[in-house]
């Protein structure tokens, strides 16, 4: 979703606002732009589309100039196009925006005849900024009317017309950080914008407004002048490449045996087979239950861990879309234990949530990617899923890394509450250490996975089911199958379908059957009988031995054998596989397809 940066130096900014903006392209965006200070007056560059474009007409338009700001902008009022790409200029400045301005109407009516070059809400702002500014008023002072005239969410980086040697920034909701080099200072939407630059970095608290010259940051809140601590970034610096493989996307596919071998070397004694979770203080025993927050992909992987929680620990779990969540207000046990679950952790509508959950006397453990994360700074407790940078917006490894952890989470609380005994966290243990390899090997089938796709290429629709454990894999397949490749696919539990969706079955509509060896297998197989009944095109995922009871005529691809607890860990991969084989073949946009983002920062 949009990514801000903002830099004041004594060099020419233009060629590291771009370095930085490229580095917040895995947010998702439709369009960019930039604006720097030459000679005190403001010049500016934008493009509808990729950055490569705005790098096209910046070596067409120079930009000189050592103070600017830039921004990729998803679009929320106002349709992507350059007109409306971000920076928005007045007469007096030039401001970049992530978030929403609620009261952008209310705003706008106030300041009557002022036209307004763009179609954005974030117009309000600078215009209102400009006003004060036009009333005389000093930055100090009309920054503080500014903040509490505007509602909503926001992070701003501000170019002042006349003033070289400054940038404002504030924010409130989306979050911001500031960036302390030598001689030159940073702002932008997270660490890893600034990390080339400096790994000194203070993260702004809610309703700071700064200012910063090249050698220090001004940060006011409520009208005084404050200090915020700042910590050093373990982000590198360097660009996270393609390693040789065509997109983001199949290389963090293929990554996910080597990044949940080293999750479990770190979660589990391999001589003991026991789970050994270092620093996690969970009172387990006194805990009643646990809501499972999160979005998206991130919200699967809690209902997945539903199922461990439930069975091995004895643990009622609700699982919580965190956008629902906070608004639906229904009772909330205080003494529930909160796991919020979120790749990039700054996830607003997940945050929303944490804060409602606090605020209800739960304590928050962070199930997070990134550790230095708005979601992580607010968390009592951090659990590291330890993935490392995910780019394709489409959650591949962070979601079977938040699986493992969760996994391995279930166990320990199981064995603490005494609900399961050594023998079965054994079991499960060494169950675990066969996935990395597991999966290793099905990446290696990855031909077998393209021929499916490729012969779902032509669908318009697509079913996924499953039961148990499969049931909410089944709805992360059809999530992945529809943002990757445009088809539109629903996920059931396969129980459900003859309660509706059986309505949809004919020769056209692919089926796809999660069907893991486990307790379930008996009942999905009646399914799948119905399918075929109904002349319906399924395609089930199973063992060798229940490939062996499907009968003539079910398509099928052969899995290893696994434990049905663990069974998730393995066939979140050949979904992933299918969703990323249609898309090649249907030539959508794997990494960031049409109006998704990687860190979804507006509610
Ligand atoms: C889908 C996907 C999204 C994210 C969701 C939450 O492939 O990636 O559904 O899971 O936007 O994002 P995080 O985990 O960053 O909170």
């Amino acid at each position: 979703m949009c990514g801000i940066v903002g830099i004041v130096a004594g060099r020419d900014v233009a060629p590291l606002l771009l370095e930085s903006l490229k580095r917040l392209e895995y947010r998702g965006y439709d369009s960019a732009g930039m604006a720097v200070l030459r000679n005190g007056a403001i010049e500016r560059v934008r493009a509808e589309g990729k950055i490569v474009r705005l790098e096209e007409r910046l070596a067409q338009t120079q930009l000189p100039g050592h103070t600017g700001i830039a921004h990729t902008r998803w679009a929320t009022h106002g349709r992507p196009s350059e007109r409306n790409a971000h920076p928005i200029m007045t007469s007096r400045v030039a401001l970049v925006h992530n978030g929403i301005i609620e009261n952008f109407a209310e705003l706008q009516a106030e300041q009557g005849s002022v036209a307004y070059e763009s179609d954005t809400d974030t117009e309000s702002v600078a215009q209102l900024l400009t006003q004060y500014l036009e009333q005389g008023k000093s930055i100090e002072e009309a920054m503080p009317l500014v903040m509490d005239r505007i509602r909503g969410a926001f992070a701003l980086a501000i170019l002042i017309a006349g003033r070289p040697d400054i940038l404002v920034a504030a924010r409130r909701g989306s979050p911001l950080a500031i960036g302390y080099g030598e001689g030159e200072m940073y702002v932008g939407s997270d660490a890893l914008a600034l990390v080339p630059f400096t790994n000194r970095l203070c993260y702004l608290e809610e309703d700071d407004w700064v200012i910063l010259h090249r050698d220090r940051a001004e940060i006011y809140n409520q009208g005084r002048l404050v200090n915020r601590e700042i910590v050093y970034s373990m982000l590198s610096g360097a660009i996270t490449g393609k390693d040789g493989y065509r997109h983001f996307m199949m290389k963090e596919i293929a990554e996910q045996s080597v990044v949940l071998g080293d999750a479990l070397a770190s979660a589990i004694d391999p001589a003991s087979r026991q789970v050994a979770l270092p620093g996690l203080d969970i009172d387990w025993k006194n805990i009643p239950r646990i809501s499972m927050i999160g979005c998206g992909t991130a919200y699967l992987a809690g209902a997945v861990a539903k199922y461990w929680f439930e069975r091995l620990a004895s643990l009622p779990v609700d699982t919580e879309i965190a956008s629902e969540y906070r608004y639906r207000q229904g009772p909330v046990d205080p003494q529930a234990l909160a796991i919020v679950i979120s790749q990039s952790g700054e996830t607003i509508d997940s945050l929303a949530a944490l804060r409602y959950a606090r605020g209800k006397g739960q304590r928050i453990v962070g199930l997070l990617n990134n550790p230095e994360s708005t979601i992580a700074r607010e968390s009592d407790a951090v659990l590291p899923v330890h993935a490392g940078p995910e780019i394709g917006v489409a959650s591949t490894k962070a979601f079977t890394a938040q699986l493992l952890a969760l996994l391995i989470l279930a166990i320990q609380a199981g064995r603490a509450r005494g609900t399961i005994n050594a023998a079965t966290e054994t079991a499960l243990v060494s169950a675990l250490i066969e996935v990395p390899a597991q999966i290793a090997a099905l990446v290696q089938r990855r031909e077998e996975f393209a021929t499916l796709a490729h012969a779902l290429r032509d669908s318009q629709h697509a079913l996924y089911l499953g039961r148990g454990l499969s049931y909410p894999l089944a709805l992360e397949g059809a999530l992945k199958l529809k943002e990757l490749s445009y088809i539109h696919a629903e996920g059931y539990p396969a129980g459900e379908m003859k309660h509706g969706p059986i309505a949809l079955i004919d020769e056209t509509m692919p089926v796809i059957v999660l069907a893991p060896e486990d307790e379930w297998l008996e009942k999905t197989l009646a399914n799948i009988q119905e399918v075929r009944a109904r002349s319906g095109r399924a395609i089930c995922f199973t063992s060798a031995q229940g490939a062996r009871r499907l009968g003539d005529g079910v398509e099928h691809i052969v899995m290893p054998d696994v434990h049905p607890w663990v069974s998730p860990l393995l066939y979140a991969v050949p979904i992933q596989l299918v969703a990323y084989e249609a898309a090649v073949a249907r030539g959508t946009d794997v990494d960031q397809p049409r109006n998704l983002a990687k860190s979804v920062t507006v509610e």
